[in-house]
């Protein structure tokens, strides 16, 4: 891996990206007559497209559930009881029975994902292709996703109170695969899981590679890395929901916001398969809703959203009409095409979901400095001054990363210049790491600090920790130059 431009760098004000001019003129949607093959790994081409799409199909725009309809309760998967799990085991294997002709069969859920997440479809009236992760897609796609599902679930078994479970990963008790997953007698069981991590191993949420933590250990770098992900480090819009990614080749983005970086990214390569090249299924978009487990995995994903969103009371909630009339097409429980605006799913409540709540002790798990403040100002200080240190191959200034690639082969220190003017000296300041490139096809992952004083103190649990960059590369075509942004 290459890595690019560092600066330290400001969002506006709030960090809500605003624009003026017409509605939603430059908004994202898929050609959906342009299907074609896409590289689910580097070496993969896979097929992906529904049966009959080089004809354009009528389709009708989304409209809200009826609002008198009972209200969906999305549960976490580790409590619900065996009366709910017989019920969703029944669903989903009517799913899965059902030929692939049939828009609501299981295998054609599963290739939604593989042909938004690997570039199928290009883009209406452009040929740039159209993918949904490392942007500002990422979350709202995701909820169309798995609304669809779940509602098409309900029909199958005539349950309009049918909702999906949560996979409450952010919380101790459900820091395991729960157990629902792992019974080799229902459709939830899935064979391509790395089998070193199902239960009682703790899920590690910042997974690059085993590690022998004991579980309580485990889970208290969760809890701090859950905080830095979902509030210190999640400060400013982008931060948490992606980069703008917008119509045509010059709209391109390539900016994850944190909780897709990691968790997200971290845990689907976490249970995918070892044996796999790819650690499929999970470890690769194009079949990671292959495993039931995937659908709970997103219901957190959409949780937390829910969850970031109350916590800054909807004021960091994008406003861009670009974003808000970017669009897509799926099915519903009645097998109609449905066209669905960003727009239209922000609010769960209209969209007649909503999620039990859990405590959450990660809200309070502001990690405490390595060393006492003042210590550590001295021990910097000594540090700077000590030349020797300046010399070694491993210190670069951010000016000099402007103009000369770095390969990421070990742990590279960075002395970043300030930009800041001192009017701006009460904002949330934001790192960026520009212009990362990852090579081959690998799993890729990396920890940011700042002012890192000991390098034998490196864990989400000091507040040096600034946050990751997690990569699952998706095949794709061309060369990508992802951006990173740690506030
Ligand atoms: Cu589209 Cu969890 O990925």
């Amino acid at each position: 891996m290459i890595l690019g431009k560092l600066e330290g760098w400001s969002l506006g004000k709030h960090g809500v990206i605003t624009e003026e001019g017409k509605r939603g003129t430059k908004s994202v949607g898929p050609n959906m007559t342009s299907c074609h093959p896409s590289y689910g790994r580097k070496d993969l081409l896979v097929d992906c497209c529904p049966p009959g799409f080089q004809s354009p199909l009528p389709f009708v725009d989304f409209q809200f559930p009826d609002p008198q309809s009972p209200l969906r309760i999305r549960r976490p998967a580790h409590a619900v009881d065996v009366d709910y799990i017989s019920k969703y085991d029944k669903a989903l294997s009517i799913m899965k029975s059902l030929p692939h002709h049939d828009p609501r069969s299981f295998s054609r859920q599963a290739n939604l994902h593989c042909l938004f997440c690997t570039g199928a479809y290009d883009q209406q009236n452009s040929n740039a292709p159209l993918s949904i992760h490392r942007t500002w897609l990422f979350f709202p796609w995701h909820r169309m996703m798995i609304y669809f599902h779940e509602r098409i679930l309900g029909s199958l078994i005539g349950d309009e109170t049918f909702a999906l479970p949560y996979w409450a990963w952010d919380i101790p008790q459900g820091m395991v695969i729960p157990d629902m997953y792992t019974n080799n007698s229902s459709s939830f069981y899935h064979t391509m899981r790395d089998v070193s991590h199902l239960p009682p191993q703790t899920a590690d949420l910042n997974y690059v590679s085993d590690t022998n933590l004991i579980p309580e250990d485990q889970i208290d770098i969760n809890l701090a890395f859950m905080y830095n992900q979902m509030v210190s480090g999640a400060r400013k819009t982008e931060l948490f929901m992606g980069c703008t990614y917008k119509a045509g080749k010059e709209g391109y983005c390539n900016g994850p916001g944190t909780i897709e970086l990691a968790p997200h990214n971290a845990l689907h390569t976490w249970i995918g398969s070892s044996l796999n090249p790819g650690r499929e299924d999970m470890g690769k978009f194009y079949s990671a809703a292959k495993d039931p487990i995937f659908y709970a995995h997103h219901a957190n994903i959409d949780r937390l959203w829910e969850v970031w969103r109350e916590a800054h009371k909807q004021q960091l909630d994008i406003k861009d009409p670009d974003w808000l009339d970017s669009f897509f097409y799926f099915y519903d429980e009645n097998l109609r095409l449905v066209r669905v605006k960003v727009g239209d799913v922000v609010d769960t409540i209209k969209l007649g979901y909503s999620y039990e709540q859990v405590h959450r002790p990660w809200l309070n798990m502001r990690p405490k400095p390595s060393y006492p403040p003042k210590l550590a100002r001295q021990m910097l200080k000594t540090k700077e001054k000590n030349k020797l240190e300046m010399l070694s191959r491993t210190l670069v200034s951010s000016s000099e990363l402007d103009t000369h690639v770095r390969a990421l082969d070990a742990s590279l220190t960075v002395k970043v210049r300030n930009h800041w003017r001192k009017k701006e000296k009460e904002e949330e300041k934001v790192i960026v790491v520009h212009g990362i490139e990852v090579k081959g096809d690998a799993y890729v992952k990396f920890d940011v600090y700042v002012n890192l004083i000991d390098q034998f103190k490196i864990s989400p649990k000091f507040r040096e920790f600034a946050g990751t960059f997690a990569h699952i590369p998706d095949g794709g075509a061309g060369k990508k130059k992802i951006d990173l942004k740690l506030g």
